[in-house]
């Protein structure tokens, strides 16, 4: 699903010895070349030279709106992961954009092909298959709407499509799942256990109705039968390793520390911190919550730590802290650097690009579906 040339122009290794500075203005050289055709995206993660290079910075929801209402742009430099390229790819060549363009294709590039996602490698489409079969020896799977966040290889995306299911982001989540139950009676949802109940919960929906689907357990994902059809969504057993830092006793301190801190969280968070929460929502509505606050507000924000600290920097004015004594970063965004950008625009301009994500044609038709469905909802 991804292709890369065997024989670049240019070898990454130089550029990693090259200071900012020189990054930065070769980065512009191609920029003045290519205008409006280059598009860099960049994913609010990012680390802040990243983030200055990108032309539109959003959370997974907007970024995937900007990849399908891209025009002009005939490249994308994605500076995110690699399913968020992926979504691009799929978004931004569906076919009324191709016959938009006479054909021609958006190129999406990852500059680094290990920027992947630790969460979305907990569901792969094999198991997933397998656990749909399962399901159909003890229940009706034509009454089951898969729902799959964005955060998941395009294969599982694909296989929503094909199973009249939807792609959710965590800022429409809920919307999505409500859209599912307006369809079927259950709902499966993967990769991320943590979103899933988060959302489910605030839906009215009870613990004893939501089992957890363990892809390593011998039969039934670890749960009875008598469990399953008692269900109304069933829980991938995936998580976010960044957000699954934060915990309750660190909560309990900034509240003791910091009295009249709000404590705002992404839905990503386990269950027993969302819960403590005064706030929650995803990236987006984070930074839309602390741009919305009086000054002098206090902030304990549990989600990724570049977003924090870029917040912190931006808003002098309200108390912002990282809601855990662990540094805790998304290692595979940070993979994204500039030399690994400047590296990959230059061997696109030269002819011999690298990191190209260009995902099958049958595997994107049926994301797409799912996908589309995704954008209505929100
Ligand atoms: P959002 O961009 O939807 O907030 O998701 C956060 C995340 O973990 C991205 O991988
Ligand atoms: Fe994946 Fe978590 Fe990193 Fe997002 S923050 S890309 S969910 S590992």
């Amino acid at each position: 699903m991804t292709a890369t040339l065997d024989t670049p122009k240019f070898e990454l290794k130089p550029y990693k010895s090259l200071s900012n500075e020189e990054l930065q203005s070769r980065i512009q050289k191609v920029r003045d070349e290519m205008g409006s055709k280059l598009l860099i995206l960049g994913h609010h993660y990012q680390q802040d030279e990243v983030v200055a290079q990108a032309d539109l910075l959003g959370d997974s929801y907007q970024l995937s709106q900007m990849a399908a209402n891209s025009s002009d742009c005939r490249v994308i430099a994605f500076c995110g992961v690699h399913f968020m390229a992926e979504t691009a790819d799929i978004l931004a060549n569906r076919p009324e954009k191709l016959e938009e363009r006479a054909g021609q294709r958006v190129q999406v590039i990852l500059p680094d092909m290990a920027a992947g996602c630790s969460m979305a490698d907990m569901a792969a489409i094999d198991q997933i298959e397998d656990a749909w079969d399962q399901l159909g020896e003890v229940l009706d799977t034509e009454d089951i709407t898969p729902v799959t966040y964005i955060n998941s290889a395009a294969s599982l995306k694909a296989f929503v499509g094909r199973h009249g299911g939807i792609v959710c982001t965590s800022s429409n989540a809920q919307a999505a799942i409500e859209w599912a139950f307006a369809r079927r009676s259950r709902v499966m949802f993967f990769p991320d256990q943590h979103l899933g109940r988060n959302t489910a919960m605030g839906m009215g929906i009870t613990l004893d109705k939501m089992p957890v689907w363990d892809p390593f357990a011998e039969e039934l994902g670890g749960n009875t039968a008598e469990a399953l059809e008692q269900s109304k969504v069933i829980l991938w057993k995936g998580h976010c390793s960044v957000h699954q830092v934060f915990r309750p006793e660190h909560v309990d301190l900034f509240r003791k520390q910091h009295p009249g801190i709000k404590i705002l969280v992404h839905p990503e968070c386990p269950r027993e911190v969302f819960e403590l929460a005064d706030e929650y929502g995803s990236t987006g509505k984070i930074i839309r919550t602390v741009e919305a606050a009086p000054p002098g507000t206090k902030w304990a924000i549990g989600t990724e730590l570049h977003l924090v600290n870029r917040l912190k920097q931006e808003h002098p004015e309200q108390e912002v802290h990282f809601l855990s004594p662990v540094v805790c970063m998304c290692a595979t965004m940070y993979r994204i650097d500039l030399a690994h950008l400047c590296w990959s625009l230059e061997n696109m301009l030269a002819g011999t690009p690298v990191n190209i994500i260009d995902v099958d044609e049958e595997t994107a038709r049926w994301s797409l579906v799912a996908l589309e469905r995704m954008l209505e909802v929100n």
